[in-house]
């Protein structure tokens, strides 16, 4: 704090000026919130010096640690040539630099960057562009996407959600996609077991995609993982198996990897793990290493040939497209995910997750236990036979309670999550696991 207010100041300022996203506003009135003030690596800072680990990458962007020195330096260093310059009409080396590190570290055949400024944005600007394609062809246009989908809260993400509690109230005022069931191993419609799945899910959303081949201007999927959807981890095969069905009708295939991408799931991008290369690749989030908004969309020589020949101009564009703090920011952070170990430590740090699995896998009351990357996630249940979600007020006490013990988590539901910064030291890694399980054995509704 600056030492012009006091907390109580603050908070009570707070609540008579903001309005807080995904935050029940009657909720947020009767709290006592946390005021972050500082952070240094893993760790947040509150106001009144408390620590907490950042058990959800401050909602999933950063990457390696807050206050990480070089992307600190990185910005520094750019704050003394200039801010930002608009990127419509004129460039800068920065951003020309950004966009062949990016497309050498992307799968083969994308040849082509769009800046824009959050995971939103970048979806949108990659519907724009699959629209366009589609128009200048005088065909018929609509998306495909999956039930249970996340790609942000703009208009045009909105109709490819398929998250109802967030979405329905929006779409009247957009197009809504078609929709083809989610691949979720632990509600799996076939009652198939994840060790023998055969990867039948995938056929409904084939059939859907043979169905409406002609109309479809593209198909958007989270690759890997729904992570707002709820962590939906899906079965291997799935993602290669339905993209190929996808390529095969020459449908442009939209990857999502906003929330997936750089690291998350293991692999720089969770495509990458199935040798799956999309027409078009949205990325956001880790991109600054959770420092600066900054988001790309990535796509293929063919279509920008397609986009030059008609309409010849793409009439959309932020006032800081390019923002050239933000471009240092993710230059630096591209560097250290190339230079570091951090990559190549991941399936080390992972066995801190085998000891967790075990002690939560003997708590009768949980269960759909699965992790991928740095990711772990599990359900929480009022019965033993994991058929009744836990309530709000159960996870929100398990919410609180980590909180009290120095861990930042945030349920999705009745899911609860770990998705460090990747960053994150075995000892970090062991204190949060540690965490969440007491806070989980402390709700007497579950034990
Ligand atoms: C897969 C995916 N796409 C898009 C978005 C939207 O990103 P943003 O919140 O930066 O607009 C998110 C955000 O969580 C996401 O998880």
């Amino acid at each position: 704090m600056n030492g012009k207010n006091s907390l109580q100041d603050i908070i009570e300022q707070d609540k008579k000026t903001l309005l807080h996203p995904f935050t029940r506003i009657s909720e947020w009135e009767a709290s006592d919130p946390l005021v972050i003030s500082g952070g240094e690596g893993c760790t947040l800072f509150d106001s009144r010096g408390n620590a907490y680990l950042d058990g959800t990458s401050s909602l999933w962007v950063n990457l390696l640690g807050h206050r990480n020195q070089g992307i600190d330096a990185a910005i520094r260093a750019q704050l003394d040539r200039i801010a930002h310059t608009t990127f419509l009409g004129l460039t800068h080396e920065e951003g020309v630099l950004l966009a062949q590190e990016l497309l050498s570290i992307a799968p083969a055949g994308l040849s082509r960057v769009f800046y824009s400024d959050n995971g939103s944005t970048a979806v949108e600007i990659a519907l724009k562009m699959a629209y366009l394609l589609r128009r200048s062809a005088g065909k018929p246009h609509r998306f495909l996407s999956l039930e249970r989908s996340y790609h942000g809260d703009t208009l045009g993400a909105v109709g490819v959600g398929g998250i109802p509690r967030f979405h329905g109230t929006f779409l009247p005022l957009t197009r809504e996609s078609l929709k083809a069931p989610s691949p979720d191993c632990f509600h799996c419609p076939l009652g198939l077991k994840r060790e023998t799945c055969s990867i039948d899910c995938a056929d409904a959303a084939i059939a859907l995609v043979r169905r409406h081949r002609d109309e479809l201007s593209g198909v958007i999927l989270e690759p890997r993982l729904q992570a707002a959807g709820g962590m939906v981890l899906w079965p291997e095969g799935y993602l290669s198996r339905l993209s190929m069905e996808i390529k095969s009708h020459g449908i442009p295939l939209i990857l999502d990897e906003v929330a997936t991408g750089f690291g998350r799931t293991g692999a720089c991008f969770a495509c990458q793990l199935e040798d799956v290369t999309p027409d078009f690749l949205c990325v956001g989030k880790g991109l600054t290493g959770g420092y600066l908004p900054l988001a790309a969309t990535l796509f293929s020589e063919e279509s920008y040939l397609g986009l030059k020949k008609d309409p010849g101009i793409f009439y959309h564009g932020h006032s800081y497209t390019g923002n050239p703090l933000a471009v240092a920011a993710a230059r630096e952070t591209l560097r250290q995910l190339g230079d570091t170990p951090v990559l190549s430590e991941l399936p080390q740090k992972r066995t801190v997750f085998d000891s967790f699995r075990a002690a939560l896998g003997c708590i009768p009351k949980i269960g759909n236990i699965r992790s991928i990357g740095l990711v772990f996630a599990f359900d929480v249940f009022m019965d033993t036979g994991h058929t009744i979600p836990a309530k709000d007020s159960v996870m929100y006490g398990i919410q609180t309670d980590a909180q009290s013990r120095g861990l930042i988590v945030r349920p999705l539901l009745n899911t609860l999550y770990l998705i460090p910064p990747l960053s994150v030291s075995r000892h970090d890694l062991e204190t949060m696991c540690e965490r969440l399980l007491q806070a989980v054995r402390n709700q007497s509704d579950i034990m």
